[in-house]
């Protein structure tokens, strides 16, 4: 029916920034507030899909008709989205820390010596390039692109680097104002076509997009 088009469709949505544990109390993580993915996770379940919403650490309320998965650390959310499978869609919305410490130490680092601690980095898995080329990739795999500059061309490029089938990018500047805020002006860029919309509410990207994704599934718009 026309109000349900996702009805028997599962989608999976990471959202949230993820947190990388240095010690018992000290993280590394970044300022995404988890807004947008939820929006989305939510006009999916409205739109009669289930849904499993893969969630780093936000303090969000689960939107109705979700099943949530928190999560803290990228590898975790990888765990967890692997669990997920097999989806008709997936949507990795969550600002994946690029990097983790390399150790995470059992107590607390002291302050007491001389020389602040070095702290060594190593790179995360990339779930959305993973997932690209997994057996059970999704037949619509939809990847987030935060930017600064040259929005729309790093868009492309990371749509082809990481076997999207499609990339949304945000300008994340402060003019953008997307990172914190409750307006999102995304650009929908699919193997076929770049689509802008207007700056609008979280929640109002989420219908938008949930109703090219029910369409792309073969969901006829109305019946
Ligand atoms: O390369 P960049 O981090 O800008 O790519 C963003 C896209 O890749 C988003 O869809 C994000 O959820 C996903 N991603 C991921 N795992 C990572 C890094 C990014 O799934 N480690």
């Amino acid at each position: 029916p026309a109000h349900r088009p996702l009805f028997g469709k599962h989608i999976v949505v990471t959202a949230g920034p993820t947190r990388e544990a240095i010690d018992p109390v000290r993280f590394l993580s970044n300022r995404s507030s988890g807004k947008q993915g939820f929006a989305i996770a939510a006009a999916a379940a409205a739109a009669g899909a289930r849904v499993t919403l893969v969630a780093g650490p936000v303090s969000l309320p689960t939107p109705l008709g979700v099943d949530r998965i928190d999560v803290e650390s990228a590898v975790e959310m990888k765990d967890s989205v692997k669990k997920a499978l097999p989806a008709d869609a997936a949507v990795m919305v969550a600002a994946v820390a690029d990097w983790r410490a390399k150790t995470i130490h059992d107590s607390k680092i002291k302050k007491h010596s001389a020389a602040p601690p070095a702290l060594i980095l190593e790179e995360n898995p990339d779930i959305l390039a993973w997932l690209a080329t997994s057996p059970d990739k999704p037949p619509l795999l939809v990847g987030f692109a935060a930017e600064t500059d040259a929005v729309l061309d790093n868009a492309k490029a990371k749509r082809k680097r990481k076997g999207a089938d499609w990339i949304v990018a945000n300008d994340v500047s402060d003019a953008g104002g997307a990172m914190d805020g409750d307006d999102n002006a995304v650009t929908i860029v699919t193997s076929e076509s770049v689509e802008r919309l207007e700056r609008m509410p979280k929640g109002a990207v989420g219908r938008e997009l949930v109703a090219r994704i029910a369409q792309a599934l073969g969901v006829p718009a109305e019946i």
